[in-house]
């Protein structure tokens, strides 16, 4: 817990490392209480400053020194410095030696940050700022070394014994204890390092690289997991394959190891060749999990495997360039998904995250640049915004540059600064060299916060055949920032005849129409494109692919979206006509509550929902994507002030107009799909995940109807199904519903069949909290006490904490204030353990500026209250800081 007032950490104070520190050698005495670190630092001047040698001032926290030499002499008390979080020393000559020991207690550290114990093993988290919970150390990213480290331990218990690198030595010690010695060639920084020490086995492949070296694989898991390694396996071998052909990037170690561990604050980590993955982000078996959970494995297994190259080959500089490696790679695993699976569905899906959650995010307290200028704790800077709207940025790079000349900036990237701990600017400076083109206005993508408004107007002269668009965009103001620059905005668009075909663009100064779709690019506040030879007035095709991170307004009357969502030819267009569609219908009745007990909803969403449900050759993966209405979130961020009660009872109410209106083809189609799922075994591939995904769509309609056919269908599909995806599904309806003893029953099967698979278990906790049904707060209570649930294991707080604060709108939202008063009572008992956890679940809390007066005061005493509930962690105490004074 802290005891100074935290202080803020500027990028405009960076200065060089003054010490290096060439090689470090590490030795780790794993103990039942507690661990002694050895540590052996060969360090030196930094050469590239002054002769002057400035004393030695080294991150360490909650550590406690046993012994410390330089250049082999012991120091005592009064050759030292130390404060809570550090040590300082002064060095005589430019290159010295410098050994400590300390002992810590990894059995007691809940934060899940540095060395600690999950389900028996050992392991650490080192970035960002763990490593100085290990030892004495520079702590920063910039301080790239050559690591040996050598582990002992009992080894009954832990027979395996892990590091980066490869291992090159191996021994007994006295007393049942052994040891292993591991060696990393690469030079990197702390951040990167990792141990693990515990009883695994593991399930082991080759993979040959381009140049013909063969590459161990291994995934260590607990023995009852081995049989769900097979899909993390198989996506590392298609990461590995596609980063060698889409950017030439080969791996370079002889080993590469992948650990699954119960507790883990994030999804995984990328150390080098001993990647750490929160277990719910790795394994997987048909039975157990979902499709989503298959494809979001397959996706963070290639997203750490890719930090090879964007990441650890090359590093950051400091902790303000976090997207530099961030952004690139999440650009890189969504191009890999996209690659794997339907790539239209995977942009739908991104971008339906991205304006939920990364623009409440921009548009909240929160808000901060891709590049942040300032933090007081870098835990808290691994938000949306460096990562989702980082990649938006580097997509837009990709649409401006093309393919093959943003191939040549990433070659080129990597070649120059193999090795080095750069900028975002060392980037973008890449990319300038291989493309000739001026970045300097599209580098405020990095600089200036705030998601960017495009407004659209446009008219057509049927006389002289043209048609002009005329784009204006704004910025809104963000904490510390105003009056911003305009951006550099990528505009895909296209230009609909009245039968729905592109026509040719060309603008007023070219001779000929050069293709049927374009890229405008967008660079003043305002700005007008004219088009020639335009036959017929058309109808606009704006923000194809969502070209940009971007809110498009363009006056859409609701017959233009009902055309663009059934005859437009870019497939993320033609879904987000629908979304637009949607969600004007929804509001229309969000307005209608407040006036009448009966709202009449738009006939004509039914109307093409009907006519798509009976379109054979609509793919069914876009199909399910453009029936699923727009989540609560998203329709909460389009108001200044929402009313959540109100936006979920509307969405609630469309919904269950949906479902009678559309029951008949709806109950055809479920059918025909729950067959063909049936005969077919579970494979998690594209085209199987979207029949699941309609058929279960269908079901969630359906089962709104009261229909006790269908409910037998459902309890049928829950019990029967062969595999997570339907049986989950079933599950959800079921639970959703008014057939509560059919709910109960379900869930206590369910609960009594996977009761001890903790990766189930989190899902039957989640569907549970999110359940809109009255009294949750109530049954959430419930959850908490059951044995399953651990406040001390992140995976639980999310599944039971986090779904409700960010699912369960009416129950989270209850007027009387009892759901934030809940997640107040939690974040203030998690701050006490783990701080980061607590920063990120009190998230909904800090967002009280969206909705009314009425939730904003309850959510706002909830904040006070938290504030003054004692010492807080500096993660906690910068959000608070942040949302209060909003
Ligand atoms: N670098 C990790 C990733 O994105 C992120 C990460 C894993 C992390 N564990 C963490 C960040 C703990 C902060 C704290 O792949
Ligand atoms: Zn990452």
């Amino acid at each position: 817990m802290r005891t100074e007032q935290p202080k803020m950490i500027a990028l405009s104070d960076y200065r060089l490392p003054d010490y290096l520190i060439d090689e470090t050698h590490l030795t780790f005495e794993l103990h039942e209480s507690y661990a002694l670190v050895h540590s052996r630092l060969l360090m030196q001047r930094n050469p590239g400053l002054d002769n002057s040698l400035p004393p030695l001032v080294l991150d360490g926290q909650q550590l406690e020194l046993i012994d410390i030499e330089l250049d082999g002499q012991q120091l005592s008390v009064i050759d030292y410095k130390l404060t809570e979080n550090s040590l300082q020393v002064q060095p005589k000559q430019r290159a010295f030696e410098l050994s400590t020991t300390v002992r810590i207690e990894p059995q007691k550290n809940t934060a899940l940050e540095g060395l600690y114990k999950s389900s028996g093993m050992f392991c650490t988290q080192c970035e960002a700022e763990g490593f100085r919970k290990i030892t004495y150390y520079l702590d920063r990213p910039d301080v790239m070394s050559r690591f040996t480290t050598t582990i002992h331990a009992q080894k009954h218990s832990y027979p395996i014994l892990l590091s980066n690198g490869n291992p090159i030595a191996e021994g007994e010690d006295d007393d049942g204890r052994h040891w292993v010695t591991w060696e990393d060639p690469f030079k990197k920084p702390a951040y990167l390092f990792a141990i693990v020490a515990g009883d695994l086995w593991c399930v082991e492949d080759t993979f040959t690289t381009k140049s013909g070296r063969e590459v161990v694989l291994r995934m260590y898991v607990e023995p009852e997991n081995l049989d769900k390694c097979q899909h993390g396996m198989d996506s590392l071998k298609k990461a590995m394959r596609w980063d060698e052909e889409k950017y030439g990037r080969e791996y370079d170690l002889d080993i590469f190891m992948i650990v699954a561990v119960n507790d883990f604050n994030m999804g995984a980590m990328e150390n080098k060749g001993l990647n750490i993955f929160n277990s719910s982000c790795v394994l997987a078996k048909a039975e157990s999990a979902t499709d989503a959970a298959h494809q979001r494995i397959e996706s963070i297994v290639a997203h750490e495997y890719f930090h090879n190259w964007s990441g650890n080959r090359v590093t950051c500089r400091d902790w303000f360039q976090l997207s530099l490696k961030e952004g690139f790679t999440v650009f890189r695993d969504s191009q890999f998904s996209a690659d794997m699976n339907s790539a239209v569905v995977k942009r739908i899906e991104d971008v339906a995250y991205l304006r939920t959650h990364q623009f409440a995010e921009d548009a909240g307290p929160m808000a901060h640049p891709v590049r942040p200028e300032q933090y007081m704790e870098i835990s808290n800077f691994y938000t949306l915004t460096i990562y989702e709207k980082g990649a938006e940025v580097v997509r837009m790079l990709h649409t401006l540059l093309g393919e093959e000349t943003f191939r040549k900036g990433s070659d080129l990237y990597f070649e120059r600064h193999d090795g080095q701990a750069v900028t975002c600017d060392d980037f973008i400076a890449a990319m300038e060299s291989a493309s000739g083109m001026d970045l300097t206005q599209f580098k405020r993508w990095y600089s200036q916060a705030g998601t960017p408004q495009l407004a659209v107007s446009d008219s057509y002269d049927a006389a002289t055949q043209t048609y002009q668009l005329t784009v204006k965009q704004s910025c809104p103001d963000t904490p510390g920032q105003t009056n911003k620059l305009p951006f550099v905005i990528p505009l895909s668009m296209a230009l609909l005849n009245q039968q729905g075909e592109a026509m040719p663009l060309q603008f007023e100064d070219e001779s000929v129409a050069i293709a049927d779709e374009r890229v405008l690019s967008v660079t003043a506040a305002e700005q007008t494109f004219t088009f020639i030879n335009v036959a017929e007035q058309p109808l606009p095709s704006l923000l194809r692919g969502f070209s940009a991170p971007v809110v498009l307004d363009y006056d859409y009357s609701r017959d233009q979206l009902v055309f663009l969502l059934q005859h437009d030819t870019d497939g993320f267009n033609r879904w987000e006509a629908g979304q637009q569609l949607s969600l004007q219908v929804i509001e229309e009745v969000v307005g209608q509550i407040y006036e009448t007990d009966e709202p009449m909803m738009d006939s004509r969403l039914v109307a093409v929902f009907t006519a798509l449900l009976e379109q054979d050759d609509l793919d069914p993966a876009m199909l399910a994507e453009i029936i699923t209405l727009p989540s609560v979130g998203y329709i909460i961020e389009q108001y200044e002030q929402a009313d959540p009660l109100a936006i979920h009872q509307a969405r609630e109410y469309v919904s269950d107009q949906l479902a009678y209106a559309l029951k008949e083809p709806m109950l055809a189609r479920y059918q025909v799909l729950r067959k063909e799922s049936l005969d077919t075994p579970y494979v998690a591939q594209a085209s199987d995940i979207a029949r699941r995904r309609l058929q279960n769509i269908l079901l969630a309609y359906l089962i709104r109807t009261d229909d006790l056919d269908i409910l037998d269908e459902c309890v049928d599909q829950f019990g029967v199904a062969d595999n997570m995806t339907e049986r989950l599904a079933a599950l959800a309806c079921l639970v959703n519903s008014p057939f509560t003893e059919e709910a109960e029953h379900a869930l206590e099967s369910f609960s009594e069949r996977f009761e001890d698979d903790p990766l189930v278990m989190d899902q039957w906790f989640s569907v549970q909290a999110a359940a809109t049904l009255p009294g949750g707060l109530q049954r959430v209570q419930h959850l908490l006490a059951h044995p399953a649930f651990s406040i001390k294991n992140p995976n639980k707080v999310r599944a039971v904490i986090g779904a409700f604060s960010t699912q369960n709108t009416p129950n989270f939202h209850a007027h009387d204030g009892s759901g934030y008063a809940f997640l107040a009572d939690k974040v203030i008992e998690l701050d006490a353990l783990n701080p980061q956890i607590a920063a990120r679940i009190i998230t909904p809390l800090t967002r009280w500026q969206r909705y009314d007066l009425h939730q904003q005061e309850l959510m706002l005493a909830q904040l006070k209250r938290i504030k003054n509930s004692g010492d807080l962690s500096v993660d906690l105490f910068e959000v608070l800081e942040k949302s209060l004074s909003a």
